[in-house]
């Protein structure tokens, strides 16, 4: 009787175990405990029903399941840990990266060609003292003209075409020339500073002409400055951002915030000067490169300052027109036709 009973209980532990064997999956694993280690199984039927015989049956049979249940609970967490460790391995197999794979490059970004011509000529420029200010570019009428000797109604006000924001008092700066009578008021002499930014001008688009291009305005104010001041300043950048053997030509031109007015042209890179039939300069052996002039009396009396004591030099010049000639390129549209054939070369 107990010895049919022992051998059940043997029967079922090795049936359990042989099942376990074959239970892949947490949910296999949990349904199998259930039905071998759960309320109901049978050796806790088996447990449940040992009141009803005698001492000694008990004791034989009660030994024996409890050891059939200890060996089963041993087995299920001894293969609970293996499924554990397999969905492990599993994952880290899933997940695993090769780190001796070479990285995805990145692009990396550089600068705009015209910023770094910007950057080239202040670096010069602030070697030589002058410092930056770079304002606004909605502007008023009064600083962008008529602080500068160009009252309402001059015919100079032609030669630049002026997109308005507000007509008549607010526009879009025509030039960055339009600071000099803000920094007249913010600063005492000696004054020597630069405006740097974007222009905008009501233009028709071409290879020479966009509706915003940057400017570069100098501007410097002291007791005695005369045009050879200019003249130096202006050749020793030129010596710098061009080439060392660069010459330099100033003629008459006009401008109304000046007087006497000047137009820089620099020695042709290509024919070096000699002209002829040079496609770069068209024959002249000069390029044309900036406005300048030794600042009109009228206006530093408009920016407060004693033109009997004061005396000053500005100019203003194009990094499009700089890069053009440096890197001789025919299009100024370029620059902004956001194409990255074109922007790559500027490394
Ligand atoms: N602002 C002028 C222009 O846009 C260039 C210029 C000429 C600036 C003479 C100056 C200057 O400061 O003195 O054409």
């Amino acid at each position: 009787m107990v010895s049919d009973s022992l051998d059940e209980i043997q029967a079922l532990r090795d049936a359990a175990l042989g099942e376990l064997a074959s239970v892949q999956d947490a949910e296999a694993l949990e349904r199998w405990r259930v039905a071998y280690l759960g309320r109901n199984a049978p050796l806790n039927q088996v447990l449940s029903g040992l009141g009803k015989l005698a001492p000694e049956q008990r004791r034989t049979l009660g030994q024996a399941t409890n050891a059939a249940k200890v060996a089963l609970q041993e087995a299920y967490e001894a293969r609970l840990a293996e499924l554990k460790a397999r969905a492990r391995e599993e994952a880290f197999a899933r997940e695993r990266v090769d780190v001796t794979l070479p990285g995805r490059p990145l692009a990396p970004g550089r600068l705009h060609p015209i910023t770094q011509v910007i950057e080239e000529c202040l670096h010069i420029l602030q070697s030589m003292g002058f410092q930056v200010a770079s304002t606004r570019e909605v502007e008023l009428d009064y600083y962008n003209f008529e602080v500068l000797n160009i009252p309402p109604e001059h015919p100079a006000r032609d030669m630049w075409d002026t997109l308005y924001v507000q007509p008549p008092s607010v526009l879009l700066r025509a030039h960055t020339t339009a600071y000099q009578g803000r920094m007249m008021q913010e600063l005492t002499p000696p004054i020597r500073i630069l405006n740097v930014g974007r222009n905008y001008r009501f233009e028709a688009v071409d290879a020479t002409h966009e509706w915003m291009f940057h400017q570069i305005d100098g501007f410097a104010v002291d007791e005695g400055l005369t045009l050879a001041d200019l003249k130096g300043t202006l050749t020793a950048f030129a010596q710098q951002i061009f080439w060392p053997t660069v010459r330099t030509r100033f003629r008459c031109d006009y401008f109304p915030f000046v007087e006497p007015g000047v137009d820089m042209s620099i020695s042709c890179h290509a024919c070096e000067g000699r002209g002829g039939d040079c496609p770069v300069c068209r024959g002249a052996g000069w390029l044309e490169i900036l406005g300048a002039g030794m600042v009109h009396p009228k206006v530093l009396q408009a920016g407060g300052l004693d033109p009997e004591r004061y005396s000053g030099f500005a100019w203003g010049m194009g990094p499009e027109r700089i890069a053009m000639i440096k890197y001789g390129i025919q299009d100024i549209r370029l620059f902004y036709g956001n194409d990255l054939r074109f922007l790559e070369q500027f490394a």
